[in-house]
């Protein structure tokens, strides 16, 4: 049997952990030719081994990714599917909130999810098309209060989805976001290790969930595939919520 993506070429921004690496695995196992980035060279490139191809790219900056993006055209001929996943986050109240984090969330979080669109869209659209898929959360839905700089970004990444859409559907792009609840990555795993009972609190989490747990990397991974391939191709400009019904509870 052939893969969703047998062919098709990729970019994951953010491969040296948690859910890029999974969506990296995933897409590369469905027959993608798989380009990965991230500022984490060793976690990257352990990702990579075996699958794709690895690059050092900072997503904040938009020379790194405009070269990211060519590397991947040169190498790979054109490029299908840009996976916009790198992200970092900071726990802050919105009244605590520094210039400096703000900047810094806002800069990889929703710079880099701008540059990723642009640069991807500049070499999709003469080739006739492709599918960008940006990660958002359910925090561009919902808020957390304590993540504020965050929630700003990770709504702000909806509205580059949808004017990426709506734009550029006429060139055969299309694009989506995933909105995850918590997954099971580094990432939360630090936020639990900010409470003085980690654990206390995954189960606190996780009881707020009505499928009482949090998400694996590979539930999220598969989504992107979806979106990435054929399987969605009248799909353009959403969100897709991935959240074990947790926003549907109104308790
Ligand atoms: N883990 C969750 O519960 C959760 C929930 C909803 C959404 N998300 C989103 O999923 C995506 C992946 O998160 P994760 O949980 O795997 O996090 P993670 O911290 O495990 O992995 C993020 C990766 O991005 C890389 N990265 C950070 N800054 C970068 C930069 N400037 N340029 C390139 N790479 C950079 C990191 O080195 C790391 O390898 C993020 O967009 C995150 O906001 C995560």
């Amino acid at each position: 049997m052939t893969g969703r993506l047998e062919g098709r070429s990729a970019v994951v921004t953010g491969v040296g952990s948690g859910l890029g690496r999974e969506i990296a695995r995933e897409l590369a196992g469905e027959g993608a030719r798989v380009l990965g980035c991230d500022v984490n060279d060793q976690g990257g490139a352990e990702t990579m081994r075996g699958i794709g191809e690895y690059r050092h790219a900072d997503v904040s900056r938009e020379p790194d990714v405009e070269a990211l993006i060519a590397d991947a055209v040169q190498r790979f001929g054109g490029l299908d599917v840009m996976v916009n996943n790198a992200a970092i986050q900071i726990e802050e109240e919105l009244a605590e909130t520094t210039e400096e984090q703000l900047d810094r969330i806002l800069g990889v979080n929703l710079k880099g999810v701008f540059f990723g669109c642009k640069h991807a869209v500049r070499v999709m659209r003469p080739a006739g098309g492709g599918s960008i898929v940006n990660i958002a959360s359910i925090l561009a839905l919902v808020a957390d209060g304590i993540l504020a700089a965050y929630c700003a970004a990770k709504g702000g990444v909806l509205g580059i989805t949808r004017a990426t859409a709506v734009r550029y559907g006429p060139d055969g792009i299309r694009c989506n976001a995933v909105c995850p609840g918590d997954i099971d990555t580094p990432l939360v795993a630090a936020y639990f290790e900010t409470a003085e009972d980690p654990a206390a609190l995954r189960a606190e989490v996780e009881r707020e969930y009505p499928l009482r747990r949090i998400a694996q990397p590979r539930e999220i991974a598969r989504a992107v595939v979806f979106l990435a391939s054929e399987d969605s191709s009248f799909m353009s400009g959403q969100p897709l919520v991935l959240d074990g019904g947790l926003l549907a509870n109104c308790y």
